[in-house]
């Protein structure tokens, strides 16, 4: 291939190359945004040493994905190949390709998705199994996943469960739930189960037989067979062994890299260029260039230097080159633990600790050790270890060596304590711990890996010979301050104290004291951070103390309060030290099973692969940004708001308009149609409502020259009052976005007065990110005739789209056609938003088309999420824990604009009372208008937030009565809603009693534990939205084409919709193809939402076939034994159409708002969950262990259990994630967005599902509104979430009343650890809380 040849010349050899672009007028490189070539310095000229960057070089490889940009999600993971001087062996690793310098990939092999396997050619057993075993939906994540977990088979080709889980802690996944994912790389450890069909014939996955309690046949999968894999590139072997020693240096347009290949010449650049960083894993630099604008116009890259990655041992300790990987790091310590006596590896075994949770695997694999102490984080974890661990650093300069202690004064960036700026740290020196010295490491993080810690600690004591008696303590801090902070003061003053309670008493004392952290700390973590740093000490004394009382130690006097009794002291340090399991249960719960008389052809009910799942898994599957681009194509950026309410004085465009590159700006005035509604604008005109309000929008010629413009658009602002941010202030300036929705049954007054018991309370739900992989992304190609445009959108309304496109530009909606071929995830959010985008890109008409996509940043600012909610409720209840009465007030937070919030307030008053027959019952909901970006639809649509109010309000009185409080107070007989809609519970009793005799026969361990039914409303309250339309053609070869208005949003529909089209034409799906959602083929499409696309859209697509076969009817009887080809055929023959349209006319419904009263949903899933969980009280960890969680679920007859689980398990993992991880976005005062990416906001990752997950569709369930009896799933499973939050607010009770401190608690949803660990009040969040750091109330 000619490509991988010319990049081998210069050094790098991509294996099938990759997709991404780099930059090059900075260097800074893959994978750059939306261009799918790579532009290179393999483009460029090469000499003397020089090369120099002129041109791009086309790769059009797009199988590698771009989530976020800064190493964050695993989606641009590819693997990369070295020859390791030292070991002279090739070393593979994985990284994200979004933080790799492509300079820095001299030597070495990389290989991408498309590397591994394809459907072209051979699969890759990685690839066959994930699609296989159900791990994809929308596949954004999945050629991550599949390169992370195929870099983990080239090291390990029968990898342990835990280095699954630490190869796959990098990669996120936003709809999986990770179960499947899990699964599939469970196939390939020794130990995993496998198709419990197997030996009785074939599995279910060949649809020749019944349905099995598993989904996939893991013995019909191809063996690995590590001989096949990708050699490394000879050329790049003979290039290692023998090395270049010149320096070569890149030049781009700003930037220059400079590879020296001596440590002589490093040590001279560096005196040469002082101020040049050393980049090795730009995993610092790199962020920081991103988020902070850092720029090095020269950057030194030692990587080609191999005394940077000496290692050497001595009877003393341990010198390891500052070049090494973390991973390397890790592995080096792993083998100095398992060599030497326990006693002399305390501070390895404290970094192993660390190192383990870091970052993900890929990070580890690029940061490097020098790098990583040379940064200085303030949330640094190795740091404050290796600085109690007496760490010395080698530096080295032309003048020579010295070394430095890694002490206090080196981490707080004192210049008397600091390198010199020609010097550079060649080597780390960690010497052995001794007898009787202990060391220990903690950290706090909102998940168990991959995120930064709240804090991180680093601990080491050392008694005198045989005592107790502390001789020399050192505690380290990071997270508490700007630096990490070291507690000197504290640690002289304990010198010589024995190691008990008053020292500990004294300890927490000083430590307060002299760890004092900035008061302004947002969001209240000054109280949490301060209890952590008292904390992580006491879990210190507690686990020495377990080690002196050891045979062979001490004997410490009798009697001690703080004695290692299980309730206490044993829990909390089992609980300190958790590891990441691999063990996540499948659906062992039965499933249902399709009726034995079902032909074997007939795929309706099996667990068919998703259609796309083997080309999610080879990066063959096209997503909008994977379009190949054409010449002179535009690129847009967008100008938005800094303010939060204020009128616009100017806009100053003229510098943008200079830059090169810059074709126009795009203003209100430029739109010919409609610009928006009145008060929700495309592009603001005269004032802005909240900051990242769309203002302008710059075209330019490429991405990175419409951003520079961007940031020269200078708009002048005059601030307006008032700027509101909360509900609370929302309703004290009364600012509403509609009117108050009311429901209201019996007399509420009334049986107030009658109840034995009235319990209020007030309920905090926080809002959440939709953080669909594939940030929203638009490509507008205007045509040269008749105005007509293609738009190609990621959406799930692409009607929605082509209604706002016209209306924009003002030309007929015939004339626009919007194309939807896959979104990498929607959950609500891109119903609206994707709108706005394509009306402003089409405004300019510019040819070839212009596209414009949103940086996971912007996407975060601008679009909005999950509306937060305050609720306050009042329940009277008799003592037998019947509810009587039952009043709850909520308000959503809307946002700036109306959007979908009138409608969410609906929802969530019509679904408030879940499973529950209060007969006095009043709801009341109003959305508040602030002054943040507007909050839209989310999957579930109110229902999560409204809900979890009606179950605190049960929960609170279950705290006085009893746990059969649900059970008592649930709906037991066919009955009517509160807006008088008859239904049937039935099914509801069945989940709810079929899970309580699961639980009966396991074993819990008691810890928090909580069940929580489920009665959810499926459809839309409005009759015009229940209908669909699809075509359907037949081809003279018998192939099948068929096309509805449902979009591939990773729910599986376009599969259920191919086995629909299956079993009506009695055709085998193979026959079949789904191209893409086109408002060509099916006009006026409804969005793909509240959980009906399969359900209406089904029956479309049967309404078509069944016309099409009774077209076909009388040439099938005439010639029965007949193929289909050859009634096709003589159908076409006879000239009977081969295309029909169906339609399917919904169900009615309707909502009577003045009355109270209405039919406003078609039908009910029903459904129940228990969690059960374990908290840290001294942390607040709940995710230490999820331990298990249980579901049987009322899919009916699902048409796809294993895309139907695949819901169920995914919505719940977000639903999770709402409740317990997804922290409110945070705001500055001005209203400001802090929360841009995945490292300051937390979705679930793979070590914080369940570690058993059991899902179970109910079965022999039936209902005759829907296709084949099957319902819709999408969004229910997200409310079950709320079992975990639950069973943590369960767990939080029990600490609380062996503490004995008031059981009622005020529940606020996320339950973070940071709120988990307050509400555990103890002796440390008192002390934490005393003045003069107490925080007002
Ligand atoms: C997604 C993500 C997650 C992360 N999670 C965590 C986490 O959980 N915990 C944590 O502690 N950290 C975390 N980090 C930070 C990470 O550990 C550091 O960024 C990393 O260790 C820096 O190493 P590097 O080789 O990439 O440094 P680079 O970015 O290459 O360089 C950083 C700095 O070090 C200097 N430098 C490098 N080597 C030398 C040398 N030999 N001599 C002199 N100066 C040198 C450079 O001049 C530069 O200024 C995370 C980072 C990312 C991107
Ligand atoms: S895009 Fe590279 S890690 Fe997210
Ligand atoms: S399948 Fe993982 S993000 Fe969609």
């Amino acid at each position: 291939m000619s490509s991988v040849t010319q990049l081998i010349r210069y050094g790098v050899a991509f294996t099938d190359t990759w997709r991404q672009a780099t930059d090059s007028s900075d260097l800074h490189l893959t994978p750059q945004r939306k261009p799918s070539w790579l532009e290179t310095p393999w483009g460029g000229h090469y000499h003397g040493g020089n090369l120099f960057l002129d041109r791009p070089f086309p790769v059009r490889l797009t199988g590698t994905k771009y989530a976020c940009g800064r190493g964050g999600c695993g989606a641009c993971t590819v693997m990369v190949s070295k020859h390791d001087p030292v070991s002279r062996k090739i070393r593979h690793f994985s990284v994200t390709a979004c933080l790799v310098p492509i300079c820095s990939l001299y030597g070495a092999a990389v290989t991408t998705v498309e590397g591994v396997g394809s459907i072209k050619t051979r699969l890759h057993p990685v690839q066959e199994r994930i699609a296989k075993s159900h791990g994809t939906q929308c596949g954004f994540c999945t050629p991550g996943m599949v390169m992370s977990m195929y870099t983990l088979l080239r090291n390990h080709p029968q990898p342990s469960e835990e280095q699954l889980m630490e190869a796959l802690g990098g990669n996120l996944c936003r709809c999986t739930g990770y179960r499947p994912i899990l699964e599939s790389g469970r196939t390939f450890c020794a130990e995993s189960s496998g198709c419990q069909q197997k030996g009785r014939g074939k599995c279910c996955l060949d649809q020749g037989e019944n349905i099995c309690t598993e989904l996939f046949a893991k013995d019909e999968f191809q063996p690995l067979d590590p001989t096949q894999e990708l050699i490394f590139p000879p050329e790049l072997l003979r290039m290692a062994e023998n090395p270049e020693k010149r320096t070569l240096t890149f030049h781009g347009e700003r930037v220059t890299w400079i590879s020296p290949g001596t440590l002589k010449d490093l040590l001279e650049l560096k005196v040469k260029h002082p101020d040049a960083p050393l980049i090795l894993g730009n995993t610092s630099l790199g962020p920081a260039k991103k988020s902070q604008g850092h720029f090095h116009p020269v950057l030194l890259s030692p990587a080609r230097i191999s005394e940077l990655s000496m290692v050497s041992t001595t009877s003393e300790g341990l010198t390891i080159g500052a070049g090494c990987s973390l991973a390397q790091v890790k592995d080096i310590l792993a083998g100095r633990v398992s060599e030497l006596p326990e006693e002399k590896t305390q501070t390895y075994r404290a970094l192993l600790k660390h190192l383990k949770r870091l970052a993900g695997q890929q990070i580890r694999n690029m940061a490097s050790l020098g790098g990583h102490i040379m940064s200085r984080h303030c949330y640094s974890d190795l740091n404050p270890v290796l600085a109690v661990g007496n760490t010395a650093l080698n530096l080295m300069s032309k003048e020579g060596t010295r070394q430095i202690p890694l002490d206090r004064d080196f981490l707080a960036g004192l210049a008397s304590a600091d390198l010199k700026p020609e010097e550079i740290l060649e080597s780390v020196y960690i010497p052995h711990s001794q007898r009787w010295e202990f060391v220990s490491a903690f950290r706090q993080a909102q998940c168990q890996q991959n995120a930064l810690a709240d804090v991180t600690a680093g601990m080491r004591v050392l008694f005198q010979e045989g005592t107790d008696t502390i001789e020399d303590l050192s505690l380290a801090y990071g997270g508490v301050g700007d630096a990490t902070i070291s507690a000197q003061k504290s640690c002289q003053q304990l010198l010589g104290r024995h190691w008990n309670e008053p020292m500990l008493d004294e300890a927490c004392r000083l430590l307060l004291d002299e760890v004092s952290l900035p008061g302004g700390a947002p969001g209240g973590s000054v109280e949490f951070k301060r209890t952590l740093v008292v904390s992580f000490f006491f879990k210190f004394y507690l686990e020495v103390l377990q080690e002196l009382k050891k045979p062979g130690k001490l004997l410490l006097p009798e009697g001690d309060r703080w004695s290692l009794h299980p309730e206490s002291g044993g829990s909390v340090i089992g609980q300190a030290t958790p590891e990441i399991k691999g063990s996540q249960g499948i659906s062992r719960l039965p499933l249902q099973s399709v009726d034995s008389h079902q032909a074997l052809q007939d795929p309706v009910g099996r667990p068919i692969m998703h259609l796309s799942g083997l080309k999610h898994a080879t990066g063959e599957a096209i997503f909008c940004d994977d379009i190949p681009t054409v010449d002179k194509e535009l690129f847009m950026a967008l100008v938005t708001s800094t303010r939060a309410h204020a009128k616009i004085i100017s806009v100053d465009l003229s510098k943008a308009l200079e830059l090169p590159g810059v074709v126009d700006v795009i203003t209100a005035e430029d739109i010919p149609g409609t610009n928006g509604a009145e008060d929700d604008r495309l592009l603001a005109v005269d004032k802005v409502l909240c900051v990242g309000q769309i203002v302008c929008a710059v075209v330019a010629e490429t991405e990175a020259q419409a951003k520079r413009a961007v940031e020269e658009t200078k708009i002048a602002y005059e601030d307006l009052e008032p700027v509101i941010f909360t509900i609370e202030d929302a309703i004290k300036h009364s600012s509403f976005l509609c009117p108050e929705k009311k429901l209201e049954q019996g007399n509420v007054e009334k049986a107030f007065e009658e109840v034995d018991q009235i319990v209020e309370g007030e309920v905090h739900v926080g809002g959440q990110e939709h953080f669909y992989m594939e940030t929203q992304r638009v490509l507008v190609i205007p045509k040269t005739e008749d105005k007509e445009l293609d738009i190609y959108v990621s959406t799930q309304d692409p009607a929605h789209v082509q209604k706002t496109v016209s209306s924009t530009l003002d030309i007929p909606i015939n004339r626009i056609t919007c194309h939807v071929k896959r979104v990498g995830g929607g959950f609500g959010g891109k119903v609206g938003r994707p709108a706005v985008l394509g009306a402003i890109a089409a405004v300019g008409n510019w040819l070839p088309h212009s596209s414009c996509l949103l940086d996971r940043e912007d996407d975060m600012l601008i679009t909005g999420g999950r509306h937060p909610l305050f609720g306050k409720y009042k329940v009277g209840f008799m003592n037998s824990g019947r509810i009587r009465a039952l009043d709850i007030e909520c308000f959503i937070n809307g946002g700036c604009t109306l959007d979908d919030s009138e409608l969410v307030t609906e929802f969530l008053i019509l679904k408030m009372e879940n499973a529950y027959k209060i007969h006095n019952l009043r709801f009341r909901g109003r959305a508040c208008m602030t002054n943040l970006p507007s909050n839209t639809a989310f999957r579930g649509f109110g229902f999560p937030q409204g809900t979890l109010v009606t179950e605190s309000c049960i929960t609170a009185v279950a705290a006085k009565c009893g746990p059969s409080v649900r059970e008592k107070n649930m709906y037991k007989t066919v009955d009517k809603t509160i807006y008088k809609q008859a239904f049937n519970p039935e099914p509801l009793i069945r989940c709810w009693n079929e899970l309580a005799e699961f639980n009966k026969k396991n074993y819990w361990r008691k810890r928090g534990l909580a069940v929580v039914p489920m009665k959810f409303s499926v459809g839309f309250a409005a009759t015009s939205f229940h209908q669909a339309a699809a075509l359907v053609h037949i081809y003279t070869d018998g192939s099948v084409l068929v096309t509805h208005g449902g979009n591939e949003l990773g729910q599986g529909i376009h599969t259920k919709m191919l086995q629909v089209a299956s079993r009506e034409l009695k055709v085998p799906t193979s026959h079949m193809h789904i191209c893409e959602t086109s408002t060509a083929t099916v006009p006026n499409t409804i969005a793909t939402a509240a959980s009906i696309g399969s359900d209406v859209n089904g029956r479309a697509v049967q309404n078509a076939c069944q016309i099409l076969l009774k077209r076909l009817e009388p040439i099938i009887k005439k010639n029965p034994e007949g193929t289909w080809e050859d009634w096709i055929e003589a159908a076409f023959e006879q000239r009977i159409s081969l295309s029909a349209t169906g339609y399917f006319r919904g169900y009615e419904a309707f909502m009577d708002w003045e009355k109270g009263e209405g039919d406003p949903f078609p039908y009910y899933v029903y459904g129940a969950a228990s969690s059960e969980v374990e908290v840290d009280c001294l942390t607040g960890a709940h995710k230490v262990k999820k331990i298990r969680t249980d579901i049987v679920m009322d899919a009916c007859c699902s048409l796809n259990p294993a895309i139907d689980i695949g819901q169920i398990e995914g919505s719940f993992t977000q639903g999770m994630g709402l409740y317990t991880t997804e922290e409110e976005l945070k705001y500055s005062p001005e209203g400001v967005l802090y929360s841009r990416g995945p490292d300051d906001y937390k979705i679930p990752t793979i070590t914080d599902v369940p570690e058993e997950f059991n899902v179970s569709l109910l079965p022999s369930s039936q209902t005759p509104l829907t296709i084949y009896s099957s319902k819709g799933l999408g969004e229910s499973g997200m409310f079950l979430g709320s079992s975990v939050f639950f069973a943590i607010a369960d767990a939080v009770a029990t600490a609380r009343r062996e503490r004995d401190i008031a059981e009622d608690f005020t529940v606020r949803s996320p339950a973070t650890p940071e709120r988990v660990r307050m509400a555990c009040a103890d002796r440390f969040t008192e002390m934490s809380l005393s003045p003069p750091w107490a925080p007002p109330f």
